[in-house]
């Protein structure tokens, strides 16, 4: 069976490699990029299959015509893959409003929009799977990334709601949770216009770290990232919601959910246990 794919934030890093797997099995694949002239090489690659689209996910008419130009030129789309991303450095103190809404305008208001698009063309044809490229960040937390953790976190929020919701229309959802990949997420990390000194040492490996993502042998490969998510659509049973991409991924989810157990706990012991709270003591 051919798939008709749509997939944003091809111009680089996971979704060009989705792009190319994709292209490569043999499906339809509607490529976005903010810029389509970064799109040509695929393009001329499979002219039969890839079908180049201008998308900036804060435009809410561009995100319409998007989705509009995808179902033309596809003929249908039977996967939605919410992809572009891009992150902002700064502590919780130093990132404006105008900042964190300019970020949860890409990591949550243009791929909710996206899903409003997708969702009666794939509800008219009975089926359909929405997946959405979160995070380890959408379930844990890194200094300094404060704006880029709230937005992978509303994407999960959103996505587990939404699951429940269309499950009876036959449309899948998906949460990818991806570790590290060797992408331009690093390089083109974005830095609060405010800096105090106050939040250096706190944030600095956060900083480094994903600033050496590109350079960093060790971590995963965006070709990787593709088969796994191939392995996650052409699923026949059922597929969990969330699913960490990666060792890493696993490790520090691992890690998340021992300490958040240990949270549990804790606050049980605090607000159900025996030692009598300050209002009832005598
Ligand atoms: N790499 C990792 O280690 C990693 C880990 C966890 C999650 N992720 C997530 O994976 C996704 C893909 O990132 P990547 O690692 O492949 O990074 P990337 O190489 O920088 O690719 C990001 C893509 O998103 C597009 N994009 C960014 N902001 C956009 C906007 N406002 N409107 C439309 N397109 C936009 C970029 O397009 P332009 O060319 O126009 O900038 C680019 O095509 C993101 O959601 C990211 O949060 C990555």
């Amino acid at each position: 069976m051919v798939r008709k794919w749509l997939v944003t934030g091809c111009s680089s890093g996971l979704g060009r490699a989705l792009a190319v797997a994709a292209a490569r099995a043999g499906d339809d694949v509607a490529i976005t990029a903010r810029d389509t002239a970064a799109l040509s090489e695929l393009v001329s690659a499979w002219p039969e299959r890839v079908f180049p689209i201008p998308l900036e996910l804060r435009d809410a008419a561009q995100c319409e015509e998007a989705v509009r130009a995808a179902a033309g030129q596809l003929g249908g789309i039977d996967v939605l893959v919410n992809n572009a991303g891009a992150g902002l450095f700064g502590a919780v103190e130093e990132v404006s409003d105008a900042e964190v809404r300019d970020q949860l305008e890409t990591l949550v208001v243009g791929p909710w929009r996206l899903i409003r698009l997708v969702l009666p063309l794939m509800r008219a044809r009975g089926r359909g799977h929405i997946v959405n490229v979160s995070s380890v960040a959408g379930r844990m937390t890194f200094p300094g990334l404060g704006a880029y953790v709230a937005g992978k976190h509303a994407l999960e929020g959103m996505s587990r709601t939404l699951a429940v919701e269309v499950a009876s229309q036959g449309i899948r959802v998906t949460v990818l949770e991806p570790g590290g990949f060797s992408t331009r997420y690093g390089t083109s990390l974005a830095e609060s216009g405010r800096r105090m000194p106050e939040y250096t040492a706190v944030t600095a490996e956060t900083l480094a770290g994903t600033r050496g993502m590109a350079d960093n042998p060790g971590i995963g490969r965006p070709e990787d990232f593709a088969a796994r998510l191939f392995d996650i659509v052409r699923a026949d049973g059922p597929t969990p919601l969330c699913v960490p991409i990666g060792d890493d991924a696993y490790a520090y989810l691992e890690a998340v959910e021992q300490a958040l157990r240990e949270e549990l706990t804790a606050a049980r012991a605090l607000t159900q246990g025996r030692s009598p709270s300050p209002a009832t003591a005598p």
